[in-house]
Parts: C-alpha cells; structure tokens; sequence
C-alpha cells in the first residue's frame, strides 16, 4: 500500500521509532541505504520559500542515489493553474515520490490521493511533520538513543496555532512524551488537533497540557521549543500579532525554569530578539544545529522506509 507522511500522526508509534533509528543510523553512515539508485526521481515542489528544507531533500535524495527534481511551482503550470489531480497524475508515472510545501493540508490531502507514489508533507499551514522527526531524532542522539524520548516534557510556546505548534503536539505524543503548549488565548492550537493528540498520548504514556502561562508552560522541561510568531502565510496578520507574544519569548529567565541543562529546539529561520534571545539560541543549551543538521538523516530515513511499504 503506498503510505504518506501528511501529518504526523500517518506514522504509528513503532513506525516513528523505526524511522528515528534510521535516521541516527543514518548520521552514522551517509551512504547506508539508497533506495533510488538508478537514479529514480523524486520530485520536490515549494509553494513557499525554504532554505533548510530545499538543501536537505535534495542532497538527501542524491544520497539516497536518486535524483531530486526541485521545482518553484510558480514556474510551472500549477502557478499558471493547472489541478492538483491532473499534476499528481503525471508526476506519479514519473517519480519514486512526491514532497511538497504548500498552504492548507487539503492541498496536499488532494495530491495523495491521485499521485499513486508516496507523498510527504514539507510544510503546511497546519503541519511540520519532517521537521518533528529530525527535531526528535536530534534530541534522541544527544541523549544516548531513541529510548530516551519517552517520558520527556517538551514546552513549546509562542504561537500556537501554527504547522510546529501542532505537529508538535502528534508528533511528540506518538513519542511517548508529555507536551505543554504555552501561548495567548488567540493563538491556541485546534482544537480536534489537540484531541488527537491527548488520545495518542493516553495511549503512548505521555500528557498533553494547552495553557495561555509561559512560566506554566516551561516549568521543570526538558526541551523548550519555538518558532516564529509569524509563519509563511499570515504576514498579513502580523501588525495585529505585535505585542502579543512578548510574554512568550525565550529568553535565560525561561531557562532559569526550565528543567537544568534543558536544550532548546528552534525550527528556524530564527528572529532574535523576538521569540528567542541570541543568548540562547546561540548558547551551550541550544540544539538548533543538530536539529537542522538532522532535517537531512531524517528525510533520508522517512524516504527510505516510505519507499519500502
Ligand atoms: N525549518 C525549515 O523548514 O526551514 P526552511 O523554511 O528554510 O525550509
Ligand atoms: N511556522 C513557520 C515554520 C518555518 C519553517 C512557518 O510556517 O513559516
């Protein structure tokens, strides 16, 4: 059966684990695996800007011995409005598989369903899914192994309605890890996202806790969390957004509450001064680099097992 990543929670808990000790495999041995050589095609599409996740699906995908066909869609005939069905139609007879960063998830929901090749989401407005999994295989490494996730508290907090927000809340549920949001009442999670994620956490041994109090948030975590408070998409919507956030930055006082040595998660691009300091994001406790490093053995490793199903 072809099997997507769309959002984090299309992985079952073992699945999620088997793709994490891959993907630190992976950093072990770059060329471990190369489920496309030949080379097979897989095709990259961005409808929004990026920098880490262009680099590292395309140098991924070449590791994996295949070739990454990376296209800006507005230069293609989607940009010129071509379907979504009609476009998933000819690439799937072309490509091995299908990654795309677009806007709302049914964009991408629609392009699973025709594309008859594994499709993985690269970012939505709603969901981060690849960032998740290098952000948790990150945190396994430098903690001795994948073991080591179940249990801990990751708070994220800033603006919590937004893709990292919510893959968050699944991703780090499916862990076995207990998830605190903290942000303002305006900017709180969905809500049926948060009931899926209190479900997989009942199941998984980990809790789930939606709070507007950054100190709440924060108290005794293990790993602090956050991204920008105004993500691709809503840059209408940030004069109404300034000030609103202030109390959630990241910054040494939230360390000072965190739990000691906690490490400090940032997807990037970062804006320091705004909702983290350049003390932290560039101090001993951040794990930024790792985790951007690990954007590259986790796609590998999500590819690989995907292409394998
Ligand atoms: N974190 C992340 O997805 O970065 P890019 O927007 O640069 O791809
Ligand atoms: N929430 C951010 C993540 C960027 C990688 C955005 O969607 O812009």
């Amino acid at each position: 059966m072809t099997r997507h990543l769309l959002r984090d929670d299309d992985l079952t808990a073992a699945e999620q684990r088997e793709v994490l000790e891959l993907a630190l495999a992976f950093r072990k041995d770059r060329q471990l695996r190369q489920p496309f050589a030949g080379p097979q095609g897989v095709a990259v599409l961005f409808d929004k800007p990026s920098t880490r996740t262009r680099v590292s699906f395309s140098v991924g995908i070449a590791e994996l011995g295949g070739y990454p066909l990376v296209l800006d869609t507005g230069s293609s005939q989607m940009g010129r409005g071509e379907s979504i069905a009609d476009t998933a139609k000819v690439l799937g007879r072309q490509v091995s598989a299908i990654v795309w960063r677009t806007f709302g998830q049914e964009r991408i929901e629609e392009m699973a369903e025709h594309a008859g090749v594994p499709v993985v989401n690269a970012l939505t407005d709603s969901f981060h899914p690849c960032q998740i999994l290098a952000d948790l295989a990150a945190v396994a490494d430098a903690r001795g192994g994948v073991d080591a996730l179940a249990g801990l508290t990751l708070a994220y907090v800033g603006d919590g309605a937004n893709n990292m927000a919510h893959s968050y809340l699944l991703g780090c549920a499916l862990a076995g890890m207990h998830v605190r949001i903290g942000a303002p009442a305006d900017y709180m999670p969905n809500e049926g996202i948060v009931l899926d994620a209190k479900r997989i956490a009942a199941e998984q041994g980990g809790s789930i806790t939606v709070t507007t109090d950054h100190d709440d948030a924060v108290a005794g975590a293990d790993i602090i969390a956050t991204d920008t408070w105004v993500s691709m998409g809503d840059e209408a919507s940030a004069s109404e957004r300034t000030g609103q956030f202030d109390a959630y930055q990241v910054n040494s006082r939230t360390l000072e509450i965190a739990a000691p040595g906690a490490q400090v998660l940032h997807c990037l691009p970062a804006y320091r001064g705004k909702e983290i300091t350049a003390d932290v994001i560039d101090g001993p406790q951040s794990l930024v680099w790792l985790e951007a490093e690990y954007r590259l053995h986790a796609q590998k490793a999500l590819l690989t097992w995907l292409v394998a199903q």
